[in-house]
């Protein structure tokens, strides 16, 4: 199913979140100003806001308070995708130029905070405490887990324990918050907010899973973000982690001196012909279609509706989506 297909349910409470989340960036700053309206032109497929508006009229119903959630959720990824320009050194994002690109990293660091804490401050002023609880425990999570990450690289020794752990903290932890907000938003029973809580986390994990495998199998028209990225960053992911293990010494070697030399274009081509050869691709692939099918499974207990439909089939795009 397409994307539009499944947010349809929610697709004018999505409009209404745009007012929130644009209205919570104003700024009489003159380059805030600039670089946000640069930035809010250039939208991402929005999935964090409508997995909060979905897990809360799947649980309930949506109100004023579902829609800050789902303000707040898009504010911190925003804040985190323009960090993490940054941190990987990305020139594009979402087919456009970073805005590390064009303002350079001072400007992306400040204004990434500045983002993050319009976000923080809209619940604040709003008293969502438990908002701020779920949303505070996330960002930990991202900013350790993006940590791990390159002490990993710069030893080069992920394995798939450490992996799931990084993936875990860095991008299922929001993907956590946002259906745990929409869930609070909607109810206080602790089940349904559990259950929803854990299908986002395991979303999460597919979802990021998904991202990896793109790194390898997309290219940048698509995906509107460097393809072999992760190798030049000498990222190790699931799918060159699976190979490793399988491949004899010797082709092992060779691909990690490649990565530790710095690997270019062609390199990227044989790198992917290696992870394609021993498995890692196909591994990956049904790794990401088991969360998936745990993820739906989490959303047993929840009562039938529209909105749930739309979170099953939403499991279902993340690990057959093409960006
Ligand atoms: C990108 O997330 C960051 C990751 C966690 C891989 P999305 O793919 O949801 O980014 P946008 O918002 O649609 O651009
Ligand atoms: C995205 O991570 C940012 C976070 C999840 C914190 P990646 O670096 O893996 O994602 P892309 O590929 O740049 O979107
Ligand atoms: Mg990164
Ligand atoms: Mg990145």
């Amino acid at each position: 199913m397409k994307l539009d297909a499944i947010i349809a349910p929610v697709q004018s409470e999505l409009k209404h979140f745009e007012q929130h989340f644009r209205r919570a960036l104003r700024s009489d700053v003159g380059i805030v100003d600039t670089v946000v309206r640069y930035m809010v032109k250039r939208k991402g497929k929005r999935i964090r806001p409508a997995l909060v508006l979905l897990s809360a009229a799947a649980s309930g119903g949506i109100d004023e308070a579902t829609y800050r959630g789902a303000a707040l959720v898009e504010l911190l990824h925003t804040a985190t995708l323009i960090h993490d320009d940054v941190v990987d050194d990305a020139g594009t994002r979402r087919g456009w130029p970073s805005i590390n690109a064009i303002w350079k990293n001072k400007v992306s660091v400040l204004l990434g905070d500045y983002v993050l804490s319009r976000g923080l401050l809209l619940s604040l002023e709003n008293e969502d405490i438990d908002f701020l609880q779920s949303t505070s425990t996330a960002v930990k999570r991202m900013s350790e887990g993006e940590l791990l990450q390159i002490q990993k690289s710069r030893q080069m020794n992920t394995d798939e324990e450490t992996y799931f752990r990084i993936i875990g903290d860095k991008t299922a932890s929001l993907l956590a918050t946002c259906c745990e907000i929409g869930a609070l938003s909607a109810t206080r029973d602790e089940q349904i907010v559990d259950a929803m809580r854990t299908y986002g986390e395991t979303l999460g994990i597919a979802f990021q899973i998904r991202d990896d495998l793109l790194d390898f199998l997309g290219t940048e028209a698509t995906i509107g973000k460097p393809v072999g990225g992760d190798l030049k960053e000498k990222k190790l992911t699931l799918p060159l982690i699976h190979a490793f293990q399988n491949a004899p010494s010797s082709d092992r070697k060779r691909v990690i001196r490649a990565l530790k030399s710095g690997v270019r274009r062609k390199d990227i081509k044989e790198i992917v012909a290696f992870v394609q050869k021993y498995g890692g691709i196909t591994y990956a692939e049904r790794v990401a279609n088991d969360h998936r099918d745990r993820a739906i499974d989490m959303l047993k207990s929840i009562p039938e509706s529209e909105a749930k439909r739309s979170l099953v089939a939403l499991a279902d795009f993340v690990v057959a989506r093409k960006k």
